[in-house]
């Protein structure tokens, strides 16, 4: 990265014309001071837009803070909204969703085909005996059943935890056993660059080391042989071909604050947490913010490159779009398969009008030139939207300049898992600068302060807090409670603050740019890791006595993954142990989390009182200076 952001903050963008007049906000500050005035009016009339079975009786019950509450006695179900609203209307014959795979393999749905496959789904799921408040771990590739499968749980009830398929056996048995998931979907395998991943392979070793799971649906996606275990391994295409696979099924009546979904994600220990989110807030929210600053219409074809296993596909790909009755595109495959021009030929031929992505995709395709898709007509975007990390003004420019001929404004989204949706974020209307999410969304309040809590000057380094709750916050980590209010609400508990976890400042005209993670967080590629997750993946190999694993700056991933490793007793380091212990994390936690380096040491750098000290390791890797050593042990 050539500039850091922030460094270049005079250059305004301004939004075309005619796409901020028309816009559903074109005034974002008035918006913003009408739902500072009185936040629990505006939410509340942002839940009116969508159906209740029975309306709530109090919008936000803070009586119990830091355990919020929304829409206290509504009575609703997201698929309801999703889905079933829809049908009786004109929008059942719309294109709800049109999908392609890899190979090249096209298949679409309209909300009235969507809603039979999802009923089946939850006919499926009933006869299995799933109900309300039963977890199902869902652990596929990007495929339409996905969609369906999630969308199959929120009607009858149950709660999904998907698991994002870059994922491997320990994590995924983690998630099995923290989430109590005795029903799990899985694909046979799925496409990536040409090649299988197979799917069906680690959920057999996944489900041998949590043995909790006692039925497995597969849906068939690439067709080789799988072991398929009677009793407890079903084909979907099988069951969906009973009669129980009915094209009606009952949508659960659920409370505002009934769970929706569990997703896990990375803090600073080593056990991810669940983040669990509800039906009520969650809802409002979602749509709320797509429907704002994505300009979301009727006539739009709206592409969120993201994976559905990631909170951004939940948000942004399943629930908000199909609540808007919006028409979606979704990809399987690899951005670069076969060829570097794949995403522009599919906006081409799809007339894709806005694309959601991450900057480590867009400097990923910037690195093959503006050949590839200069030679695609981009004329139908109208606009772009980055997510995952900060973007750097170059990727920036590049984007808007080659994908969006200069005429489609970029929306860069700040949020987070726990968040539920956008937070700080441009709305179309506004003026941007490349590499600020610029200000929060209407109804959120946020600061950077420093360790006491005070605001610091512009310019000046903080920590990230949001300082009002919202409706799509996290309620809990799922089965730990003091561990949300010690990672959230501790660092800033008089003020009554959640603490997002970055880094941020504030340019003199209020500007905000996000830095990057405080924590022991890693984003690489845009996805969330956990140096722990890592480092006790590398520590579960037996010539590994210890390990400390950083993040350090990569010009395409945003972050490389070095790994310092202290060997065993008895064990010294080989030509192949790197590659050895590379395999084995691949393995354990998933390609995503391979270390790019892997050292080893005699000794990691510690405080006196035991803690590896990364950040020395991190400065010796960057060729900085190491800073404060006054706590290393000797
Ligand atoms: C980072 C992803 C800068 C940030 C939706 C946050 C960003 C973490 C941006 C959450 C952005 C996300 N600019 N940084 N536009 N969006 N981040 O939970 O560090 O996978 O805390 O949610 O991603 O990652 P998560």
């Amino acid at each position: 990265m050539t500039d850091t952001p922030g460094s270049n903050n005079d250059h305004w963008y301004d939004p075309p014309e005619d796409l901020a007049r028309n816009a559903h906000i074109p005034d974002y500050e008035a918006v913003y001071a009408q739902a500072q005035r009185d936040p629990e009016a505006f939410w509340a009339e942002r839940a009116r837009e969508l159906e209740w079975f029975q309306p709530w009786e109090k919008v936000l019950d803070d009586s119990q803070a830091p355990f919020y509450r929304w829409f206290i006695g509504g009575k609703t179900n997201i698929a309801h909204n999703a889905l079933d609203r829809h049908i009786g209307t004109w929008r059942a014959n719309k294109v709800a969703l049109i999908w392609e795979g890899e190979p090249g393999d096209v298949r679409s749905f309209s909300y009235w085909r969507m809603w039979q496959e999802v009923n089946r789904f939850a006919n499926i799921l009933r006869s299995m005996g799933v109900r309300k408040g039963d977890t199902v771990t869902i652990y596929m590739g990007r495929v339409p059943e996905l969609v369906f499968a999630m969308l199959a749980c929120a009607k009858i009830g149950a709660v999904h935890s998907v698991v994002y398929g870059g994922f491997s056996e320990q994590a995924l048995a983690d998630r099995i056993e923290d989430s109590k998931s005795r029903v799990l979907v899985t694909c046979d395998g799925a496409w990536l660059r040409g090649k299988i991943v197979p799917l069906k392979d680690t959920v057999d070793e996944a489900v041998r080391r949590s043995p909790i799971v006692e039925h497995i649906i597969v849906v068939r996606r690439t067709g080789q042989d799988v072991y398929m275990e009677s009793g407890r391994d079903y084909w979907y295409h099988d069951l969906r071909a009973l009669p129980i696979a009915a094209t009606r099924a009952e949508t659960e009546v659920m409370d505002s604050e009934d769970p929706l979904f569990i997703l896990y994600t990375s803090g600073t220990t080593g056990k991810p947490k669940g983040v669990l989110h509800t039906h009520g807030g969650y809802q409002v929210y979602v749509s709320t913010t797509l429907k704002w600053v994505f300009d979301l219409k009727d006539e739009d074809r709206w592409w969120c490159a993201a994976d559905p296993g990631w909170i951004t596909g939940h948000s942004y790909i399943v629930y908000a779009p199909l609540i808007l009755g919006a028409t979606s595109f979704m990809y399987e495959g690899a951005p670069t398969h076969p060829y570097p021009n794949r995403w522009w030929k599919l906006i081409e031929y799809y007339g894709i009008t806005i694309l959601y992505t991450a900057p480590t995709a867009i400097r990923g395709l910037m690195r093959f030139g503006d050949a590839w898709p200069s030679r695609h007509d981009l004329s139908s975007l109208r606009l772009l939207g980055s997510v995952g990390e900060p973007i750097n003004p170059e990727a920036w420019r590049w984007y808007y300049e080659v994908i969006g001929r200069s005429r489609c404004p970029i929306m860069d989204t700040w949020w987070q898992t726990e968040t539920g949706g956008f937070m700080i974020t441009p709305l179309p209307s506004v003026r941007l600068k490349p590499g600020s999410a610029t200000r929060p969304f209407p109804g959120i309040e946020v600061d950077i302060v420093d360790e006491a809590g005070n605001p610091v000057p512009p310019g000046v380094d903080g920590m990230l807090v949001i300082k009002k709750p919202w409706p799509a916050m996290l309620r809990t980590v799922y089965g730990d409670p003091q561990r949300y209010i010690d990672q959230y609400w501790s660092a800033y508990r008089k003020q009554g603050w959640y603490l997002a976890g970055d880094s941020a400042r504030r340019d003199k005209d209020g500007y905000i740019w996000i830095i990057g993670r405080i924590d022991d967080v890693i984003k690489v590629s845009g996805y969330r890791l956990g140096t722990a997750e890592i480092e006790s993946g590398l520590v579960s190999h037996p010539a590994v006595a210890e390990a400390a694993v950083i993040g350090v700056p990569d010009e395409i991933k945003g972050n490389a993954i070095y790994a310092y490793c202290l060997l065993a007793k008895g064990y010294t380091v080989t030509p192949t142990l790197e590659q050895e212990l590379k395999e084995h994390v691949r393995h354990e936690v998933g390609p995503i989390a391979v270390p790019a380096r892997i050292e080893f040491l005699e000794s990691l750098p510690k405080t006196r009182s035991g803690k590896i000290m990364r950040r020395v390791l991190k400065a010796r890797a960057m060729g900085l200076p190491e800073g404060d050593v006054s706590t290393m042990e000797e």
